[in-house]
């Protein structure tokens, strides 16, 4: 396919195009028409009073895979290249020409999700380099009219939809190729006609694929929510999609927030994104990748507190998955296919406190407890008696009494005694039984709550000063 340079004049016309279209389209009336009354009569009262419902799959879910693919995939220095490495337009958009994805590139991401126990996909449709992987008419910069002569979009969403995943689309709003992108800032004009190029692109994602279940804002730069008309944004989206739940970085709390690289509760739904390694992009140079185990306990984090985990991938030019971030999956999938219960559908709150080696979900009156460093053997073990079971796993601080234990690896029984203070599950083998991780699952009394900072108020009734 020959490649014509983007000039900023056309880029102009094809934005003014977009305007007009997106005032059009027959099929946008027709779901107008069928949109639930409240979304038109409120922005927020349609979204507030659905989003319980909207979000419950979401919130069984636990566990989703980010994709980072794009032009900069095939410089391999992250998705930030053109900007942090001053790349000129007319230079970067030249790569547009050769990005040439496998024929099987989505078939791959999302067989992968599946194999690793991921419950929904989300893929950069537009990151902030500006190209579209979808067959827009708004502009020719995209996969359809460039290097990939090809809906990438589109073959994402049948492959995800083949294996049963739920469908993101992330959406950067900042565009470093728009022309009218940054002066938007100080030119009404720009804005007028950024903010309605803006909408067409989310309204074609929105219209031809069928139902899409997150939409994932990403990064407002130059506008505020007011100059994006987010409120209108927002209220187009779930006229098109009535069901989708959206993020919050378009400037509006939508319906969950998005700490990224730290796991950070919050008072509503929320969802930590997490790279492997330090790129979102693929970056060719970095291999220091997390290990499996690290990573399982991020998730396990997550679940702990109520929220959800989404794991990039940074796959190579091709669309190939880098073979480090394959295996860590596949790791990551084959421990949840037998500890599945620990994760998806808990409830969060599990605990108050962290172990020094184990980690806490829930779910009813369940607790998992998720050792990652197995004790075993501790030299004190010759002075302090309960510590003489080759294996001790201990829990300070447990609000429930534990009626049986059971390993989730083996199905097995596992002896514990437990008293006011602590909970210590004596009948494990010497070696962990599991890896990365190995789960015990506590059926007690009540919902259970791990808080070993209960146990400073009790230590006065436990014998504080006496001998022995
Ligand atoms: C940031 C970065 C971006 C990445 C995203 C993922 O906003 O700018 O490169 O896609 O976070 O959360």
């Amino acid at each position: 396919m020959v490649f014509e340079p983007v000039s900023r004049r056309s880029f102009v016309k094809f934005a003014g195009a977009g305007a007009l279209a997106s005032a059009v389209p027959a099929a946008f009336a027709q779901r107008t028409a069928a949109a639930p009354t409240a979304a038109s009569q409120n922005d927020f009262a349609y979204q507030e009073e659905t989003r319980a419902r909207r979000l419950a799959w979401w919130e069984q879910a636990r566990f989703g895979m980010f994709i980072h693919y794009g032009l900069y995939s095939l410089i391999g220095q992250q998705e930030w290249a053109m900007e942090s490495e001053g790349i000129p337009i007319p230079q970067y958009q030249l790569l547009a020409e050769h990005l040439k994805p496998n024929p099987d590139f989505a078939r791959q991401w999302v067989r992968l999700a599946k194999r690793a126990g991921q419950k929904y996909v989300v893929l950069t449709t537009k990151h902030h380099e500006g190209f579209c992987l979808w067959d827009t008419k708004l502009t020719n910069y995209n996969a359809v009219r460039q290097g990939p002569g090809r809906d990438l979009v589109r073959e994402f969403v049948e492959a995800a939809r083949a294996e049963g995943l739920r469908i993101g689309f992330y959406y950067s709003l900042m565009d470093w190729h728009h022309p009218d992108g940054a002066v938007c800032k100080t030119s009404p004009a720009a804005r007028k006609r950024f903010v309605a190029y803006t909408f067409g692109l989310l309204r074609e994602l929105l219209t031809h694929y069928g139902k899409i279940d997150i939409l994932w804002y990403d990064e407002p730069w130059p506008l505020t929510p007011e100059q994006w008309e987010a409120g209108r944004m927002n209220r187009m989206v779930f006229t098109l999609q009535p069901e989708i739940i959206v993020n919050n970085r378009n400037g509006l709390p939508g319906d969950f927030s998005t700490p990224e690289h730290k796991i950070q509760a919050a008072h509503r739904a929320w969802e930590s994104c997490q790279t492997m390694n330090l790129g979102w992009g693929y970056q060719r140079a970095d291999q220091e990748f997390k290990s499996p185990r690290i990573l399982l306990n991020d998730l396990a984090s997550c679940a702990q507190q109520g929220g959800n985990f989404l794991l990039n991938i940074g796959p190579e030019p091709d669309g190939t998955v880098p073979p480090q971030q394959v295996s860590t999956l596949e790791t990551m999938g084959r421990w949840l296919a037998t500890n599945g219960e620990a994760i998806y559908g808990t409830q969060g709150g599990a605990s108050i406190s962290f172990g020094n080696y184990d980690n806490f979900t829930r779910q009813g009156n369940t607790l998992y407890i998720h050792v990652y460093f197995w004790p075993a053997h501790t030299p004190a073990a010759q002075w302090l008696k309960f510590f003489r079971p080759p294996a001790v796993v201990a829990v300070g601080g447990l609000n429930a009494k534990v009626l049986s234990a059971r390993l989730l690896k083996t199905g097995r029984k596992v002896e514990f005694t437990q008293n006011e203070f602590s909970l210590r599950l004596t009948g494990l083998p010497e070696q962990a039984p599991d890896h990365p991780v190995t789960v015990v699952a506590c059926q007690c009394d009540r919902p259970p709550v791990v808080d070993h900072h209960r146990i400073r108020a009790l230590w006065p009734r436990y014998g504080a000063g006496m001998p022995g």
